[in-house]
């Protein structure tokens, strides 16, 4: 409806929802689908929907012709705040996350807060965990605007929702522009990730990347108080807020032993260290901290018991 009035006649697509749609095969029909339709090097693609249509419409995108205008309509809170800025599109290898990629920044993102007004409440509330992440980890204006918006927040209210998107957005393109290729600073983003890809894995994907990431965060954070890295308040506060948008309001149920083995596995990709990402001061942390077995070992069994 918003392209037509500009004398565009756009070509759509529809692509399955779900993770399952980030496959080598639902990358092939894209393609064909490019292949029949004649697009050409002036072709723009309009990525509209959530992280996992960012994540393939951009590879697409950024493969077509060697490389094709790509635009991102995010339409769930977690491709606003996060997917749809960074420039990192992809597909699942079969058996990793994300193996398969390129970095294709788009030409332009739009994110329109009426979108959200039909997502499932719980996909809604879960992508309150990356912009806690912002909060904690880099911008101390966001952890308050989340603390203060709370009810407004819930409720759903675009004018509060466009306030923090716009605060994570930027504070996401920030750290981008300085390091897109995530050869340091950019590692900062991974606050939480740690552990929280190590949930996600060892439960076989049923925890949803938002608990993950909020279980990863105070795994984090308890590492932090242990190592005297940061205070116990800052570890209280990013509890409160948590809980305050539902997150998560139980230990998981998940078998110790295996999160911390997809830890060790995660040592292994990096050899042979794991480079965790550590909260000093609320709005500040640091990334590449060396943190002894014992420690991680300790704060895992107890998150989880
Ligand atoms: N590229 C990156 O930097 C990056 C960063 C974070 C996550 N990701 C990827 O993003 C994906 C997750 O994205 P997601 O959380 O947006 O999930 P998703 O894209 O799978 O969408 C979740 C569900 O919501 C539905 N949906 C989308 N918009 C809706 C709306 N407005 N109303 C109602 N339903 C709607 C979808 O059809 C789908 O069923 C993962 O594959 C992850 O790897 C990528
Ligand atoms: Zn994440």
């Amino acid at each position: 409806k918003a392209v037509k009035p500009t004398g565009v006649r756009p070509s759509i697509y529809i692509v399955r929802a779900g993770e399952r749609s980030k496959s080598m095969s639902a990358l092939h029909d894209v393609l064909a689908f490019f292949e029949r339709r004649n697009i050409d090097r002036a072709g723009v693609v309009i990525a509209v929907g959530g992280g996992t249509v960012g994540d393939l419409a951009g590879f697409a995108a950024s493969v077509w012709l060697r490389g094709i205008r790509l635009v991102s309509v995010p339409t769930t809170l977690l491709a606003m705040v996060d997917s749809s800025i960074g420039g990192k599109t992809g597909i699942n290898g079969t058996r990793s996350k994300n193996a398969i990629g390129t970095f294709w920044p788009p030409s332009a993102v739009v994110a329109d807060m009426e979108c959200l007004e039909t997502l499932p409440a719980t996909a809604y509330r879960d992508a309150f965990a990356e912009v806690v992440k912002y909060g904690v980890a880099m911008d101390r204006g966001i952890f308050d605007l989340l603390r203060v918006e709370r009810p407004q927040l819930l409720e759903g209210d675009p004018r509060a929702l466009q306030r923090v998107v716009f605060r994570s957005v930027t504070a996401k393109a920030l750290v981008v522009a300085r390091d897109e290729r995530e050869r340091g600073p950019r590692a900062i983003l991974n606050y939480g990730h740690t552990a929280g890809h190590a949930l996600e894995a060892a439960t076989g994907f049923r925890v949803s990347h938002g608990r993950a990431v909020a279980f990863g965060m105070r795994v984090a954070a308890r590492i932090a108080l242990s190592l005297e890295l940061c205070g116990p308040r800052l570890v209280q506060a990013q509890d409160e807020l948590l809980a305050a948008y539902g997150l998560p309001d139980r230990s998981p149920a998940a078998d110790p032993d295996r999160v911390l083995a997809a830890i060790e596995h995660d040592k292994k990709a990096r050899r042979g260290r794991v480079a965790w990402v550590m909260p000093r001061r609320l709005g500040h942390a640091e990334p590449g901290h060396v943190v002894p077995s014992g420690v991680v070992r300790r704060m895992v069994r107890k998150a989880l018991a």
